[in-house]
Formats: structure tokens, sequence, C-alpha cells
């Protein structure tokens, strides 16, 4: 199956840096297909020629997120979703391609454009029957939140300090979906207001599964494959100064 990777990107100092290494880890692994949603009013020169360079197979959209919703200034509300209209405005994308064909084979995951990637987890994604689940570095204040295992093979619950009793408690980058399951239930969206931090991702995933459908990979999920990394922002202080630097130039 072809494995649908649905990122949403936004402008700012690192993001060319961000999207080369997403670039270079994704042209790795075969038969991929990166669905790359701007966070802005137009599709960006930037993105676009990015996008091209690469080789991949990509499909470019573009959605800004209202004003209303947008994180102000450094303050970083949780109850400010980020990205979340644009892994929508993919999953209706996936929708009007791939809902006349009932053949498709698909695995569909979103991988925000900061995380860090192994490419055994695509190989681990790409036998998802419903939606498959894994744990992530670097999230929940801990050097790694996981799907509880039973010796079944069966999930049970989460290991996490920060609040284990959502119905889903696991970072985005931490499951993958059948894309039959994403065609099969058309209503199924990530939830845009209304949602306490954290609960992102069981808004989408409560739509589409129990938790006694979850298929655990990594070896039962004892094996860590994703880090939910984050790139400090650059220091630019100097900009403007002495004619520094020359914004004809691209980075
Ligand atoms: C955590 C989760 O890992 C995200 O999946 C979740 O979307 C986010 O919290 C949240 O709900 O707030 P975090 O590292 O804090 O992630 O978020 P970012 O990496 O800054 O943003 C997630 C994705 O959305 C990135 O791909 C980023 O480029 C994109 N984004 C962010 C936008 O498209 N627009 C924005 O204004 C901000
Ligand atoms: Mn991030």
């Amino acid at each position: 199956p072809t494995i649908h990777v649905i990122t949403p990107t936004y402008s700012r100092p690192v993001q060319k840096a961000e999207l080369t290494r997403l670039a270079n880890t994704l042209l790795h692994v075969p038969n991929l297909h990166w669905i790359l949603v701007e966070d802005s009013q137009r599709r960006t020169p930037l993105v676009s020629s990015l996008l091209v360079e690469t080789g991949l197979n990509y499909t470019h959209l573009n959605v800004e997120t209202p004003r209303n919703y947008k994180v102000r200034g450094d303050t970083r509300d949780p109850r400010i979703p980020r990205g979340t209209i644009q892994r929508n405005l993919a999953l209706r994308w996936l929708r009007e391609t791939f809902s006349r064909n009932n053949s498709v084979s698909g695995i569909v995951y979103f991988a925000d454009d900061d995380n860090t990637y192994s490419l055994e987890l695509f190989d681990e994604m790409r036998t998802t029957r419903k939606v498959s689940v894994w744990p992530v570095a670097f999230v929940g204040g801990l050097r790694y939140e996981s799907p509880k295992v039973n010796t079944l093979g069966k999930v049970y619950g989460w290991k996490t300090v920060f609040d284990p009793h959502r119905p889903f408690a696991i970072d985005m980058a931490g499951f993958a979906v059948n894309l039959r399951l994403i065609l099969s239930k058309p209503q199924a969206y990530f939830k845009l207001r209304g949602v306490k931090g954290g609960y992102q991702e069981s808004s989408l995933l409560k739509e589409l599964v129990t938790l006694g459908d979850l298929e655990p990979k990594a070896a039962n999920c004892t094996k860590v494959l994703v880090w939910h990394t984050r790139t400090e922002k650059p220091v630019l202080v100097n900009e403007g100064k002495k004619g520094f630097t020359d914004s004809n130039v691209e980075i």
C-alpha cells in the first residue's frame, strides 16, 4: 500500500530546514505520497520549488488557520490547535480523491515537519489494518510515552503521566490509519472547537476505532522509532542592522 504522509507546515525562519530534513527522510521510503499542507493564504514559491526539487510524489495544498485560532506571539496556548485545519483538509482531499475506488489500499500518517522519523517506522505502519500505534519519545514530560500492551498483544491503556484517562493518550506521531477506514467514516475529522490540550488525537481516533481495535507495532510498543523533537528558534537580533542580510537570499 501507498503511505500518505500528511504534513502541516507554516512559514518561519526554520521552515525550509525542517522540510529539507523531512524530505531527506521520506526519499528513503518506497511507495510514499507526501501531502504537504501550508498554513497560508497561498501556496508559497519556497515550498513549491522545494517540493519539485525533492523528486518526491507529492500533493501541495494550502489553507490558512483563521486568525482567532492562531497562536499569538510566543505564548503557547494548548487549546489553540496547531496544524488541525491543515490535517482536516488533507483528509478531505483523500476522500475526494479515493472514495469512488473500492479497491484502493493505503495508509495515512500525520507527520509534523519538525519531528524525527526512523525508516523502520514506515515499514512498521505499512501493515496497519485499522489503526496501529507505537511509542513516541519526548512528549508529555517523559523520555517517551507508550501504549500499554498486554501479553495477548492488545492495547489496554496508556503509559503516560499527563492525563492517562484520555480516550487515546497518544501524540499525533504515534499512530497510523488504514485509508479504507478513513474512507468508510467520511464524517471523521479532528475537532477544532472545545478540544482541551492533548485531546486532539482522541477527537479523531474515537470516531474511527475503540481501544481494542488498536494494533501495537514497534515490537509490541517496546521500541522508540519516532522522536517529538522541536527546533530551537534561531536568534536573529542583528537582522536589519548595517544592511544585514540580503533579503533576496532564501533560507
Ligand atoms: C504537538 C503535537 O505533536 C502536534 O501534532 C499538535 O498539532 C500540537 O502539539 C498542537 O496541537 O498544538 P508541537 O511540537 O507543539 O506538537 O506543534 P508544532 O510542531 O509547532 O506544530 C504541529 C504541526 O503544525 C507542524 O507540522 C507545524 O509546522 C504545523 N503548524 C504549526 C502550522 O501549520 N501552523 C501553525 O500556526 C503552527
Ligand atoms: Mn512539533
